[in-house]
């Protein structure tokens, strides 16, 4: 049993303040949350968006992408930066036609084997497309448990082991992609790096960075 005190109050704010984002939706296949967890590593939502929909309109299944010269998916991937992206995409399309049939496959480590596809994605698809029990360690939710949980402003710079046992003890035993996703929507629009909004956060009065004073905290950047 996986007792987790944040669990509930986090997850009934996403019910009530989670954005509406095509890859959510419960219509999103395993592609599509793997082609939105590519685009969305190193390039904010709003960017990301109208070329996520293009792309799935094009290249609806892995085999349809496969089959194109991998220069088509640099010239669809436009300005998201970093296209050594879309090259992997591409790789991984053919990965996934030559070795799984043309389907994405729902094992962690079958996907970790895919090209460009690192521990991040890797959980991210196998929780949120297929709904296993894995941790999803990403900027943001690594930025909400150093602050709930071990009251420190921000994380280490890479990823530790001590994280990783920290988020899955924290995994709860059903509905842990929920959990996940509520956990990385926090840390998008409350527990931001620069301005964090603890007024409006659902677990400040149990968060041992607040109750610690805000360490490392000098306040909102300022402007003008
Ligand atoms: N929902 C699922 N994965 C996401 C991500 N990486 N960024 C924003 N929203 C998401």
């Amino acid at each position: 049993m996986t007792t987790n005190p944040y669990a509930a109050p986090i997850v009934d704010w996403y019910a009530t303040h989670q954005r509406d984002l095509p890859w959510r939706r419960p219509d999103a296949g395993p592609w599509a949350v793997l082609v939105s967890e590519i685009m969305l590593q190193q390039t904010p939502v709003a960017r990301v968006l109208p070329v996520y929909h293009e792309w799935l309109a094009r290249w609806p299944s892995p085999a349809d992408l496969a089959k194109e010269p991998a220069g088509e998916a640099v010239r669809m991937w436009g300005r998201l930066g970093y296209p050594r992206r879309a090259l992997n995409l591409h790789r991984i399309a053919q990965a996934v036609v030559e070795r799984h049939g043309g389907r994405v496959p729902d094992d962690h480590g079958r996907l970790l084997e895919l090209p460009g596809v690192g521990s991040y994605t890797a959980a991210a698809v196998a929780s949120f497309a297929f709904g296993g029990r894995h941790s999803v360690l990403d900027t943001n939710v690594r930025r909400v448990l150093a602050r709930l949980v071990s009251g420190e402003e921000f994380p280490p710079k890479a990823t530790t082991s001590a994280e990783r046992r920290l988020a899955d003890s924290l995994l709860p035993d059903e509905d842990a992609p929920t959990w996940g996703v509520a956990v990385m929507e926090l840390g998008a629009l409350v527990c931001t790096a620069r301005s964090p909004r603890c007024a409006d956060c659902p677990v400040a009065e149990r968060c041992a960075w607040r109750l610690a004073g805000k360490p490392g905290y000098d306040g909102p950047p300022r402007r003008g």
